[in-house]
C-alpha cells in the first residue's frame, strides 16, 4: 500500500483528484519498482484528467503523470540486480496504463526507467520525459539540424526551451519566438541566436532578414494552425515542419500549394508513440547533455503530493516559466 493521487472520473482537478492509499501491481519480469522523489505535470496529464483526451484505460482508476524521477527499490526477473539503488528518470509511465508517477512508488518496464546522471537533480530528471524527449525528437528526426537554420516557435514553453538548447547542441543556428518582452528576457540564457516576439514582430520579415533571404530549413512548431501560413513563407525548398501541438487551431486551413511548391514536409510528433530507437537515442543524448551539464532547466513551481490539484490548475492557467513538479 502507498500514498498516491488518483482519479476515477474525469473533470476539474479540485473535484476529481483524490489523495489516498493505493496498491501497486506485482513486480513482473522485465519491470522495476521505483521509489519516486519527483513527479512532473505536463499539459497531456492535465488534459487526460479533464477528459479532453482518451485516458488510455477502460475502467477503474488512474494515477496521473507520465514523467518522474526516483531510485530503483527492486527489480523483476530478467532485470540486473545491479539496477537496485540506481537513480532514474521515468517516462511514459501513465500511457495506456493505470499507474502514473503521482505516487510514492511505481512499477514499470525497466526500459522506461533511464539512468539519472548524478549531475541532475530529481526535479530536473522529472522534466526529461515529455519536455526534453519531445524537443529531442522534433530537432533530430530526418537527419538532424547540424549547420541548419531552425525556427523554434514558443521557445518560452517547456518543450520549446529545451528545443532551443538541443538544436544549439546539435549545431544549428536558432531563432526562437515568445509572446512578450518579459518572456523573451526569461529565455535568453537558452542561447538562441535571435529571439522574436510573435505577438509584435513581423516574424516572416525578421526571419528572412536574419537568414539573408534564405529562410529556415526546419520549424519546430508549438502552434501549427496559427503559424502554418507564415511557415510556408519562411521555409526553404525541402524544408520541414516538426509540430507537436495545434491547440489554438486544432483543425487548421492548410496552404497546400505554397507547401507543395516548396516540397515541404509536415511531421507531426507524439512523444509517446515515437519509434523505440528514437526514444533510446533521445535518452542517450539527453543523458550525455545532463552528465556534461549542457542543459539549463527551469522549475517554475513545486508542490507536495497532497497538493497535486493545485499543480494541475497552474498548468491549465498557462504562462509559466518552466516545469511544474510534485515532490514526493
Ligand atoms: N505531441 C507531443 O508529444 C507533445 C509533447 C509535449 C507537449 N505537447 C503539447 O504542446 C503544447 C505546449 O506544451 P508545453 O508543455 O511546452 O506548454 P507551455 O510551457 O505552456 O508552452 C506553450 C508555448 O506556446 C507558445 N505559444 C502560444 N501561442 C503561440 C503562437 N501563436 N506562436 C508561437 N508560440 C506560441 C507560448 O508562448 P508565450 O507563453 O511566450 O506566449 C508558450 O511558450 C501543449 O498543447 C501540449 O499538450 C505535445
Amino acid at each position: 500500500m502507498m500514498k498516491a493521487i488518483y482519479f476515477e472520473h474525469t473533470g476539474d482537478a479540485a473535484e476529481v483528484l483524490i489523495y489516498g492509499d493505493r496498491d501497486l501491481p506485482e513486480l513482473a519480469a522485465g519491470e522495476v519498482l521505483v521509489n519516486l522523489k519527483a513527479s512532473a505535470v505536463n499539459p497531456s496529464d492535465v488534459k487526460k484528467r479533464a477528459g479532453f483526451q482518451a485516458p488510455g484505460f477502460v475502467d477503474g482508476f488512474v494515477i496521473p503523470h507520465s514523467d518522474g524521477a526516483g531510485v530503483i527499490e527492486a527489480v523483476g526477473a530478467d532485470v540486473s540486480t545491479e539496477r537496485i539503488g540506481e537513480r532514474v528518470w521515468v517516462y511514459q509511465a501513465q500511457f495506456q496504463r493505470h499507474w502514473g508517477t503521482a505516487a510514492q512508488q511505481i512499477v514499470l518496464p525497466s526500459e522506461r526507467a533511464a539512468r539519472l546522471p548524478e549531475q541532475a537533480s530529481f526535479e530536473q530528471g522529472a522534466c526529461a520525459g515529455i519536455p526534453m524527449m519531445t524537443a529531442h525528437r522534433c530537432v533530430n528526426l530526418d537527419g538532424g539540424v547540424k549547420g541548419q537554420n531552425v525556427l523554434i516557435t514558443g521557445a518560452s514553453g517547456r518543450v520549446g526551451y529545451y528545443a532551443v538548447q538541443l538544436a544549439k547542441l546539435a549545431g544549428a543556428k536558432v531563432i526562437g519566438t515568445a509572446g512578450s518582452v518579459e518572456r523573451i528576457k526569461s529565455i535568453e540564457e537558452a542561447g538562441a541566436d535571435l529571439l522574436l516576439n510573435y505577438r509584435e514582430d513581423n516574424i516572416v520579415d525578421a526571419v528572412m532578414d536574419f537568414t539573408d533571404g534564405a529562410g529556415v530549413d526546419r520549424i519546430v512548431d508549438v502552434e501549427f494552425g496559427m503559424n502554418v501560413q507564415d511557415s510556408a513563407q519562411m521555409l526553404k525548398v525541402n524544408g520541414v515542419i516538426t509540430t507537436y501541438s495545434s491547440s489554438k487551431r486544432p483543425e487548421p486551413a492548410i496552404p497546400f500549394y505554397p507547401l507543395m511548391f516548396k516540397n515541404i514536409a509536415v511531421r507531426t510528433v507524439l512523444v509517446y508513440n515515437m519509434p523505440e530507437p528514437a526514444k533510446q537515442q533521445a535518452v542517450n543524448d539527453i543523458n550525455h547533455a545532463l552528465e556534461n551539464k549542457r542543459l539549463k532547466h527551469r522549475i517554475a513551481q513545486t508542490y507536495p503530493l497532497e497538493q497535486t490539484a493545485k499543480a494541475h490548475q497552474v498548468i491549465e492557467q498557462g504562462g509559466l516559466d518552466g516545469c511544474v513538479v510534485v515532490k514526493i
